[in-house]
């Protein structure tokens, strides 16, 4: 069902106290004004996740992680499953990011497994796709990201498919401080939405699509205001509790 989400990515930032210390102001600043008509997310790293559950469950948010393993279990030393990650009390899990893509290797058919591991645990799918500048450049970026959509979610189930939501990251504006201005996401928002339409026809009309890259506190408000784009993904503006529930304050 589409909604209104801001969700924080920490990346691989904060230590066990900073990141309680995020989480408790976080909660503080939600207590005292509280966000209506947004489901507001916190993505820390892995081992932190049960307590930023609990923290966030009390406190009327939620949280997800950053990545998960493609396997079910076993001899898969460092690697996270999707029923460890539920048995934390997280429901969400980002997958595809670009760091995972461009760091790790991670390609779209590995990224459909990783969909589908995520639905099977009951955990639901943020899934990443974005450009790069030189793809834009070449007016290949709806290309790019229709292909980066449909080989990673055209393999689900209409009933698995709404339970997806969609985060597009320009590569180029991640970490940048270059965002995308508010048309050039509308745009890109528009085409995602069409390209799931002509496969899972209206569902494409719930999906829950948000923007990511350079999004903070002061530009978060016109960027949530154009008709296709439901909310945020954050990255460094989501380190600062104050800029993250600012962000979360932006509908
Ligand atoms: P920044 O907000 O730091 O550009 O990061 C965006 C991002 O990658 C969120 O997943």
């Amino acid at each position: 069902m589409r909604k209104k989400i801001v969700a924080g990515n920490w990346k691989m930032n904060k230590t066990f106290n900073e990141a309680e210390d995020l989480l408790f102001n976080i909660s503080d600043l939600l207590k005292e004004n509280p966000v209506a008509g947004a489901q507001v997310l916190v993505c820390p790293p892995a081992l932190y996740l049960e307590l930023a559950a609990d923290i966030a469950h009390e406190n009327g948010f939620d949280c997800g992680a950053q990545n998960l393993s493609e396997h079910e279990s076993g001899a898969f030393t460092g690697e996270i499953s999707a029923a460890m990650i539920a048995s934390t009390g997280a429901k969400y899990v980002i997958i595809g990011h670009s760091e995972r893509r461009t760091y790790f290797g991670e390609k779209d058919d590995l990224l459909a497994v990783k969909v589908s591991q995520a639905l099977k645990h009951g955990l639901i799918p943020v899934y990443c796709c974005g450009e790069i500048l030189a793809e834009r450049e070449e007016n290949r970026h709806f290309d790019v990201v229709g292909g980066q959509i449909s080989q990673a979610l055209f393999h689900l189930s209409p009933d698995d498919f709404a339970k997806v939501v969609v985060a597009y990251e320009p590569v180029w504006a991640i970490g940048t401080g270059r965002t995308a201005s508010p048309e050039q996401a509308q745009e890109m928002h528009a085409y995602i939405r069409k390209v799931l339409a002509g496969k899972f026809g209206d569902a494409a009309k719930e999906t829950t699509i948000l923007y990511g890259g350079s999004c903070n506190a002061a530009n978060a408000r016109e960027l949530f205001a154009k008709p296709d784009v439901d909310g945020g993904l954050i990255g460094g503006a989501s380190l600062k509790a104050e800029d993250f529930v600012k962000i979360a304050h932006s509908f």
